[in-house]
């Protein structure tokens, strides 16, 4: 069984430009200017790293903590700036010039084989704070799935936290259902359903 398929390989050696072609170059939303940009890891300066990894540890550093996954910051910040994680980033325009702009959301995905299918896997979605329930979060998950389809993937893939009754809420509003391969569809040795863990794979079929 290949551990990749053509289109998974071709799609990890994408560049940040060859990956822009689906991204929109700026979107408004109520009345806020967004810009919107694609990195990969090695693009990403110093400060990013800490602007991301701060949104990051505001709204998960609890959830994580409570969670199975634990609250391991070095482990986490080994996977988030892995080599071939690529950053979705939206900055509000806060001025013509763009200087002032700060990361205000972001999703960090990669191109993956899993369970037979190639994938577009968003390791994280993170919209600040303040940012929140304007819309910025279904914007990012609608730019991956073009992502996606643009490099032939077959759908978008994600972890959550059973305790995320947020994230939970938005992803169903956002199209994804529990992927079967799920630790919920996993079957005890009497084919009972599993129950307790405490996370899902989701997942969202690509046209
Ligand atoms: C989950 C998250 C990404 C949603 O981003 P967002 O920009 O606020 O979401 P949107 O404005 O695009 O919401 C789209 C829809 O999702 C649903 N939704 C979003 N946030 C919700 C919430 N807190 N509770 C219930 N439903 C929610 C709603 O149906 C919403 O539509 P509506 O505002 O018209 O009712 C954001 O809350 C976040 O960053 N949370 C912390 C990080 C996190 O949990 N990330 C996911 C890790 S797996």
């Amino acid at each position: 069984m290949p551990r990749s398929s053509a289109a998974v390989r071709r799609a990890k050696k994408a560049t940040a430009s060859d990956l822009a072609v689906s991204v929109p170059p700026a979107r408004m939303i109520c009345d806020k200017n967004f810009s919107l940009s694609v990195k990969t890891t090695t693009d990403i300066h110093g400060d990013e790293q800490t602007h991301i990894w701060h949104i990051f540890e505001e709204s998960m550093h609890a959830l994580y903590r409570a969670s199975s996954f634990g609250w391991n910051p070095q482990k986490k910040k080994t996977e988030m700036f892995h080599p071939l994680s690529r950053f979705l980033i939206a900055r509000e325009i806060t001025d013509p010039t763009h200087t002032g702009s700060h990361i205000i959301a972001y999703a960090i995905f990669r191109f993956e084989r899993e369970e037979r299918q190639d994938v577009l896997y968003c390791y994280e979605l993170q919209v600040s704070t303040r940012a929140r329930r304007f819309g910025l979060g279904k914007l990012l998950v609608h730019i991956l799935s073009d992502i996606g389809v643009q490099w032939g993937m077959t759908r978008v893939m994600l972890t959550a936290l059973k305790a995320n009754h947020a994230a939970l809420s938005f992803y169903k509003s956002t199209g994804f259902t529990i992927d079967e391969s799920s630790p919920d569809f996993s079957k005890d040795s009497e084919g009972e359903t599993r129950d307790e863990c405490d996370y899902s794979i989701l997942s969202r079929c690509l046209p």
